[in-house]
């Protein structure tokens, strides 16, 4: 799509999402999102002990547009194999989907920071390869940084990227890529992993990484990971005890059947949705939509 046609486009979604759900229902978000200043990677880890640093997933420029109205920070998580794809686990998302979504991502939303997942398989062999593809995934979605899996074993790449112009953020604790080989998705609870986890985030920190998820650990263990480390962690299942919080959007408002001790549901979506199905199915069937307001007249010239 050439660069004009894609603003003009860009413009209408805009124009048409803040009219519907942004200055007319929801002038609140939209004053708060035109107080707020573009989150930048070194303010986000500034943030670091001072106000909890407020993160959600998000795959399109709608979701984006509704999130970025409170989030500091929004992913564009391999989740979305599971929940956007119907994959069962995260080792199918390719490159390619990473981007797509990391492209609606990055159009909706314009004031958090916008991190895009390094999918399975594009960033373990080595750090040029995890440069080739995360410098990739920068140009073509216009994101600013790029989470990968991994705690020592991934440093030097980490590394490599960082300072080469790539901010990374780390994800440690449960790591869902390395499931085939823990056994599935397992918490860290085991006092004995305990220390390789803490390792994990010195050694992501000392590395250059700029924040770190940790994924369903002990409180204990976040706690003191947090207390230990100088960048920000951002919990998943890992206690309030972190310097942020992040959710699977669909997870927290009802539209994913999978509901994991971690996950408070803030809404219930899948009912209200199947609530719309049935009223729309029925009223086609017995004729009563379209309505005469919803019906174009002839054109009085
Ligand atoms: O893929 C994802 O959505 C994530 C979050 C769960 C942190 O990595």
């Amino acid at each position: 799509m050439n660069k004009t046609r894609e603003c003009a486009w860009e413009y209408i979604i805009m124009s048409t999402i803040s009219k519907k759900i942004g200055v007319v229902e929801n002038g609140r978000s939209i004053d708060k999102l035109n107080e707020r200043k573009v989150m930048t990677v070194p303010n986000f880890r500034a943030q670091k002990g001072s106000a909890p640093l407020v993160c959600l997933t998000a795959y399109t420029a709608h979701v984006a547009h509704l999130v970025d109205a409170e989030a500091d920070m929004i992913l564009v998580g391999d989740s979305l194999g599971m929940v956007i794809h119907g994959m069962p686990n995260t080792l199918g998302v390719t490159i390619e989907h990473m981007i797509m979504h990391g492209q609606a991502v990055v159009r909706g939303a314009k004031k958090a920071l916008v991190v895009v997942d390094m999918p399975f398989g594009s960033y373990e062999e080595s750090p040029e390869v995890a440069f080739r593809n995360a410098s990739r995934i920068i140009k073509e979605t216009g994101c600013t940084a790029v989470k990968l899996e991994g705690g020592q074993e991934m440093a030097s790449t980490i590394q490599h990227l960082a300072a080469r112009g790539i901010p990374v953020m780390a994800h440690i604790g449960l790591m869902p890529q390395q499931m085939n080989t823990t056994g599935g998705f397992k918490a860290v609870r085991d006092e004995v992993s305990w220390q390789a986890v803490m390792l994990d985030a010195k050694a992501v920190e000392t590395a250059g990484a700029f924040s770190v998820v940790v994924e369903g650990v002990a409180e204990e263990l976040a706690q003191k990971i947090t207390n230990t480390i100088g960048i920000p962690t951002i919990g998943i299942g890992a206690s309030a005890h972190c310097d942020g919080q992040i959710l699977v959007f669909e997870d927290m408002i009802g539209l994913f059947p999978r509901v994991p001790t971690f996950v408070k549901r803030y809404g219930n979506m899948e009912e209200m949705m199947i609530d719309a199905i049935q009223r729309y199915s029925t009223e086609v069937r017995e004729r009563s939509f379209p309505a005469d307001e919803h019906t174009y007249k002839p054109k009085k010239s």
